[in-house]
Order: structure tokens, then sequence, then C-alpha cells
């Protein structure tokens, strides 16, 4: 099966999310309002190919069968890592791999990779080719240039020469950071380019979208999917196609069964988790109370007591 075909113009994806989308929240997620594709948090190439790094890299790679179709993101330039990871990954029961090139954390650009391979357009077409030879169907997650919006053509041309399945483009540079508005004026552009350079490439946007029921309007553009990322810190049911009201009962549900699946996969230490509180105790009265009473506890028990008394 080709794996990106089965997915029909305006599917959704749940953006990877370093420190977020991890098995619990990832599920949590699809009970709340399920995208078409889920990714993981992105893995070191060099952690797993490192006896050291292995352990943690498996952690993060863990997924549950009913979360397929589930994408690994891994980042890297070394190819004989890539390919090592990807054919990990592969074993692993994953049906595509996707490589990060976007990320803009100093200590990733630093050796080289996430959005620093931007700066390296031959090193980023040696680990498509490496991550190819698992077999999986490759695609990259980027942003527009590192530094200028106007380096978007050369580098989106380079990726796009080496056909990758998929190509999300996070409508920013790595400079920008997430502090502009996304450059969504680009996109017929980009549309055009990717239908000359490489019509059979999924083209995926990414950047400030808050809502499934926006696909339409990319596909009217000629993207093929959507791809949302901080829009579930506001709205856990962003996915939805047709958006509705949701309770404080539904919200503070979804809290119980994150607390469950933190517990269930030991996703510890706690204090990570409670981040996540913020999704859940919002917009209601004494929502803001309730929270700073939940950032003083210790553990996961602490916590359910308090939602449980309400
Ligand atoms: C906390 C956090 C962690 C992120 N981690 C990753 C990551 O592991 N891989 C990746 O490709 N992008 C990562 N990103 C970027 C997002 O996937 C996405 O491209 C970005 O947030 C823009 O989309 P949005 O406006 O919908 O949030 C991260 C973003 C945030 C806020």
């Amino acid at each position: 099966m080709d794996f990106w075909k089965q997915f029909k113009p305006g599917f959704t994806i749940l953006a990877p999310m370093e420190g977020v989308t991890d098995i619990a929240f990832r599920q949590v997620i699809a009970k709340a309002a399920r995208p078409e594709i889920f990714y993981t948090e992105f893995t070191n190439v060099n952690s797993y190919a490192s006896e050291k790094g292995r352990h943690n890299a498996l952690e993060r790679l863990q997924f549950e069968p009913e979360e397929q179709p589930i994408i690994a993101q891994i980042w890297g330039t070394r190819p004989e890592m890539i390919i090592e990871t990807a054919n990990a990954v592969k074993e692993l029961g994953y049906q595509a791999v996707d490589l990060n090139m976007g990320c803009p954390d100093r200590h990733v650009v630093a050796t080289g990779g996430g959005s620093g391979i931007i700066r390296t357009p031959e090193v980023a077409v040696e680990a498509i080719r490496a991550a190819k030879t698992s077999g999986l169907p490759v695609s990259v997650k980027t942003r527009l240039g590192y530094t200028y919006v106007d380096e978007w053509c050369d580098w989106l041309t380079t990726l796009l020469k080496e056909h990758p399945a998929a190509l999300t483009v996070h409508l920013r540079t790595k400079k920008e950071m997430s502090k502009v508005p996304a450059h969504y004026e680009l996109i017929p552009e980009i549309v055009a380019l990717k239908n000359e350079l490489s019509p059979e490439t999924k083209l995926i946007i990414n950047g400030d979208i808050k809502s499934a029921a926006d696909a339409q309007k990319f596909v009217e553009q000629g993207a093929d999917g959507i791809m949302i990322g901080r829009g579930v810190f506001q709205n856990p049911f962003c996915f939805e196609k047709a958006p509705k009201e949701h309770s404080k009962e539904e919200l503070l549900d979804l809290m119980r069964y994150h607390l469950d699946l933190y517990e269930k996969y030991s996703l510890y230490p706690y204090d990570p988790l409670k981040h996540f509180y913020k999704i859940y105790i919002n917009n209601f009265p004494g929502a803001s109370d309730l929270r700073a009473k939940l950032m003083m506890t210790k553990s996961i028990a602490e916590a359910r007591e308090i939602i449980d008394q309400l």
C-alpha cells in the first residue's frame, strides 16, 4: 500500500512536538478528536545509534497499534546513523518516516541538524537518500529558509528534486522562530513549484492553523493537508471537522485520561505533566485558582484528588 495515497485532500496531522506529543498525549488527542495522522516527537539518530541513547530513543518511539497511521520523526546529519535509525523505525512497525529539517533549537542547530541543515543543502540531500534506503516513504518537515524568507525557492527546490513522499512547510524561517505570522501569501507559489518539480509529493501546510475546519481553505489553494501544533494547547478538540462547544466535565475527563496514561506508560518525572494542565483547566469559572492549586501538587494522585473533589 502506498502510505500517503490513503489520505484524501484536506487531511489533518497533529504536529510533532518535543516534550508534548508523546504516547500519552497523542492518545488524549485521539480521544478528543482524531487527526488523520500522528507524528512522534523527534528522535536524534545519534542517540538511537549509540548504546547510551538507544533506550531513550526507543522510549520516544513507542506507540500503540491503534495510533496508526503514525509517522516516526527523526533528525540528524550522518547518513549511516540515519540509515540505522530508519531501519529500526521500520522494524518497530512504522509505515513512514519523517526527517526534521526545521527545528530552531540552538543545540540542534549547532550540530548542523534541524533547521541548521538548511545551510548545507548537500547534507539534506544525503539525509533524504539515506532514509530512503529503509524502503519506507520519506517525508520532510522544514521551514521556508534559515535567515531570509526569499530563501524558500532554492531550499524547497533542493528538497523537491529528491521527490519526498510528503513535504511539510512551516511557513516561517528559522530566524523568525514563531514570532511573526506564518507567510500564507507564499502558498500559491510553493504549490506551483511543487507541481512543477514533484507533483506526486503531498504538500502539508503548517503554522498558526487553529482548527481542522480550516483545512478546506488550504486545499482550495492547492495544499494536500494541514498540520496543527500549538492549536491543541488552546483547544484539544481542534481536530473536530465541525467544531462545537465542550463542557468543563469533558475537559476534566480528558485530563483524567491523560493522568492515567502518564501512569500507564511510566512517563516520569511528574513535573513536566503539570505543563499540560492549562489545556484542560481553562475557560471556565474558577479555572485559574484551580490551576494554581494543581501547580502545587507533587504527584498524579494529588492532582487526581483535587479534580475529583470538583
Ligand atoms: C513545544 C514544541 C515542540 C516542538 N517539537 C517539534 C519536533 O519535535 N519536531 C518538529 O518537526 N517540530 C517541532 N515543533 C514545531 C511544530 O511541529 C510546528 O511546526 C510549529 O509549532 C508551528 O506550528 P503551529 O503554529 O501549528 O504550532 C515543536 C513546537 C513546539 C511548540
